[in-house]
């Protein structure tokens, strides 16, 4: 499939992705007859910020299908981890970006490319080497695994000016610890988009899913 350009869209900012629901959802695709769909059935349930990931060879393509045909959603790109992966996501239609690490390059590359970032932090120093970037709203990647709520608790003191979207572990049972806690703005997570839910079709389950993970409250508000 041929990918379209981005229609111009205004700029988002990284916090404007974050407000927008408490729940991110991180997208794993392979088939592009999925993604119309997919985004229609998070949409549906209150979810408008889409992380399609870079990990499958059809995620472009998706991407561009979401953009093009559902106007409603905003289709960002997860797993970008070059300025190539930046420039590839925006031409297909991408408006923001995520990523599972940072660095300087990393940076630059998303800001050549006109997306604003969400970039991956698991240590001080990379929040230091984020800050020094210019960047105060980061991803806690991956969350659970690297310390969870009490780590996000024990950076409040030290990083009180920064704001997170915990990912990676992070699930319907544990995503309203994270989203009491005021350095946290939203959570990230592939809960919402099950492997088998989206290989059947069972859009309605992921509208459910999206309408639960809408609900979540949020102490940063
Ligand atoms: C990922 O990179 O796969 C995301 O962090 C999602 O993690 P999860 O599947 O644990 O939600």
């Amino acid at each position: 499939m041929a990918l379209t350009p981005t229609p111009a869209f205004p700029t988002l900012s990284a916090l404007q992705v974050m407000h927008s629901a408490p729940v991110i959802p991180v997208i794993v695709l392979s088939d592009v007859a999925h993604a119309v769909p997919l985004a229609r059935a998070l949409v549906a349930g209150g979810i408008r910020m889409l992380e399609i990931t870079l990990r499958t060879p059809q995620a472009l393509a998706c991407m561009a299908a979401i953009a093009l045909d559902v106007p409603e959603a905003v289709v960002g790109a997860g797993t970008v981890r070059s300025a190539a992966d930046a420039r590839s996501a925006r031409d297909a239609g991408a408006r923001f970006a995520v990523s599972p690490g940072f660095t300087p390059a990393l940076g630059q590359g998303c800001r050549d490319a006109g997306l604003p970032l969400l970039p991956g932090v698991a240590t001080g120093s990379e929040i230091l080497l984020a800050q020094q970037e210019g960047y105060t709203e980061l991803k806690f990647f991956p969350a659970l695994q690297a310390g969870g709520t009490a780590m996000l608790k024990a950076w409040s003191g030290p990083f009180f000016d920064v704001r997170f979207c915990p990912t990676g572990g992070v699930s319907a049972a544990n995503a309203a610890e994270f989203l009491a806690l005021p350095n946290v703005v939203c959570v990230g997570g592939s809960w919402l988009t099950p492997a088998d839910a989206v290989a059947t079709g069972d859009w309605a389950r992921i509208t459910l899913l999206a309408q639960q993970a809408s609900q979540f409250k949020r102490q940063s508000f």
